[in-house]
């Protein structure tokens, strides 16, 4: 496979750079619930900065379809990226109408950083239009890809733009993409895979991938009932997909043939119902009482996730290990993350962790700064555990 391109070898000196970001933060009622996807492009706009003519930012927000919606406006992110980069001058053009944004970027003075509305205002973004992202090319000399959290999407400012121009990813991409690859592709052994989260039908091609590359992959969360329960278990009234069992046993057993071994619950934190602070159970997870549900791994299942943690080299973790959103529900997850943290500090693990909720039950955890890399995409994330080849990363490999 051909090595994607960087910076060490796109010459931006004196070019005014098209730069993709990821600035999709999660928002509550108008409110930025978490500006990292912000924090972490800066580095390299702070580089490209000491030698281009300029960086213009673009990103989507959330899914406005082709449509101008006020409240997916990029402008109070635009101000959070101006304060982070202050004394840096931070322009937004607020406009897609013909030629304004084409004024505002020929406007754009050395040092400065100018920033696009919303990408999905326009209806050619999804729709990888070609004559978008001529209109995006025209704009600077240089394109620049730091959004691996997007890379799964075949949009106009992440595949067409990529295509018109000389194109790099930049500092962000370049990091996500050396611990993915280190991780999975070039793994120390022994490598394990833990995966957590209610279903398998979303995790399936996950799943399949991951028993062909790791040494022991652990199952928790909801999607361990539909292993059990395709065992003969009784899992009583906990969360299952009762039309997923074949698929369960047609996983397990291609694991073992494949020299995967599967490490299931042992036993489970169970109560009668998914709410704050009920009264539990500790239970074989394969036999759970008719009136409880499993929503967290038990004191067994953590104790041999933390030894399979310490005899590992390599470890990639997606989705919590319970109902991590209520309390005491969060325990397991909670000390399988402590025990990952300890073992990345000790020198002894390299540890990826990514997509969806993990973030959130890691920074649960107080460990987000002590994995060796936790990823910023969610998808992404997701597809690159499935093995497909993200069309944002496919394009940076392209022969120029
Ligand atoms: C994400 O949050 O995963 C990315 O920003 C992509 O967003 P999307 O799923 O709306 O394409």
């Amino acid at each position: 496979m051909l090595p994607f391109r960087t910076l060490d070898t796109l010459n931006v000196s004196g070019r005014r750079v098209l730069l993709r970001a990821d600035l999709n933060v999660p928002l509550k009622g108008g409110k930025i619930l978490d500006t990292s996807r912000v924090r972490e492009v800066v580095p390299t706009i702070q580089e490209l900065l000491k030698k281009a003519r300029g960086v213009i930012v673009m990103s989507h927000l959330g899914r406005p379809d082709g449509k101008a919606v006020p409240d997916l406006s990029l402008k109070p992110i635009v101000d959070v990226l101006a304060s982070e980069l202050a004394p840096i001058k931070v322009r937004f053009v607020a406009d897609w109408s013909e030629g304004a944004v084409e004024k505002a970027a020929s406007a754009l003075g050395q040092g400065e950083v100018l920033v696009l509305e919303n990408l999905r205002f326009l209806p050619g973004e999804e729709e990888n239009d070609v004559e978008l992202a001529k209109r995006l090319a025209g704009l600077a000399d240089v394109y620049v890809d730091d959004a691996f959290s997007c890379a799964h999407r075949a949009h106009a400012s992440i595949d067409a733009v990529a295509r018109l121009m000389p194109a790099a990813a930049g500092r962000l991409m370049e990091k996500e993409l050396a611990a993915l690859t280190e991780a999975l592709d070039r793994p120390k052994r022994p490598v394990t895979a833990i995966v957590g989260g209610n279903k398998i039908s979303t995790k399936l091609a996950l799943l399949e991938n991951l028993i062909t590359k790791v040494d022991t992959l652990a199952i928790a969360g909801a999607m361990a009932n539909t292993f059990l329960l395709a065992e003969d278990g009784h899992i009583g009234k906990s969360l299952v997909e009762a039309d997923m069992l074949d698929t369960a046993r047609r996983v397990r057993s291609r694991a073992t043939g494949l020299g995967c071994h599967i490490l299931l619950p042992a036993d489970a934190v169970a109560a009668a119902k998914l709410a704050p602070d009920q009264i539990t159970k500790i239970v074989a997870a394969n036999a759970i009482p008719d009136d409880l549900m499993a929503l967290d791994i038990g004191p067994k299942s953590v104790a041999a996730m933390i030894a399979l943690v310490r005899n590992s080299h390599t470890l990639v973790w997606n989705g919590p290990l319970g109902a991590f959103e209520t309390k005491p529900f969060d325990a397991g997850t909670h000390a399988v993350a402590q025990a990952v943290a300890a073992s990345t500090e000790a020198g002894t693990l390299l540890s990826v962790a990514g997509g969806g909720d993990t973030m959130s039950a890691l920074v649960g955890a107080h460990v987000r700064e002590r994995f060796s890399y936790v990823s910023l995409a969610g998808g992404a994330f997701l597809e690159w555990l499935e093995g497909v080849e993200l069309p944002g990363v496919a394009v940076l490999r392209a022969p120029v």
